[in-house]
């Protein structure tokens, strides 16, 4: 009789998310850091982030780190009545493809539904992960209120390769 042998495959715990909180920001801003030197995310001022703290979300990670260990974040910029932007999303490298974007989009879409707005934009250079999460591609002059806010004063207004992707909710 051959032996038959039981392997436990212990899954990685759920990403949870919470509100960010001001003691959050110097990690919040190395968080960032990396994907704002690669282009991916705009440069946000710690005065910036700590006068919107309360737009963003952060995932805790799975086991207490030496530095705190916040692994993720997003933001939702509410533009008016109807429409928000998905801002400074960002999974920390080794955290990445583990589920950790999604929870994160999935709390800022619940914030979004609950706060009765009808659409979420995402500006990107990762249009597939929104695609893949139910956004539509869309064109960024559909959202003059954000090109007033961000484009108009951006150095790559003329050189943009970001991608406009909307949710409908
Ligand atoms: C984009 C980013 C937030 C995704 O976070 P993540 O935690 O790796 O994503 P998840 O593991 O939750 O992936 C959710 C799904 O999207 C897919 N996905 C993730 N990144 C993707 C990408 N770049 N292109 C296509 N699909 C992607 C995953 O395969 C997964 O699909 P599945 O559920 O079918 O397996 C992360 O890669 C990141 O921080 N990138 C650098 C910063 C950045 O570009 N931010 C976006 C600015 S708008």
């Amino acid at each position: 009789m051959s032996a038959v042998s039981l392997r436990v495959v212990r899954e990685a715990p759920a990403p949870t998310v919470r509100p960010a909180t001001l003691a959050d920001v110097p990690q919040l801003e190395a968080l960032m850091a990396p994907y704002v030197a690669s282009g991916d995310l705009l440069p946000r001022s710690n005065y910036d982030l700590c006068r919107h703290i309360k737009e963003y979300v952060v995932a805790p990670a799975p086991a207490p780190t030496p530095d705190g260990g916040i692994i993720g974040c997003a933001s939702l910029k509410i533009y008016s009545r109807a429409l928000a932007e998905v801002a400074g999303l960002a999974v920390r490298s080794d955290f990445q493809g583990a589920g950790v974007g999604r929870a994160l989009m999935d709390a800022i879409i619940a914030e979004a539904r609950a706060a009765g707005l009808s659409e979420v934009l995402a500006l990107t250079r990762k249009p597939a992960f929104f695609l893949k999460l139910g956004f539509q591609p869309s064109e960024k002059e559909h959202f003059p209120l954000k090109v007033w806010a961000d484009c108009a004063r951006c150095p790559r207004q003329n050189c943009c390769d970001e991608v406009a992707v909307v949710l409908k909710l």
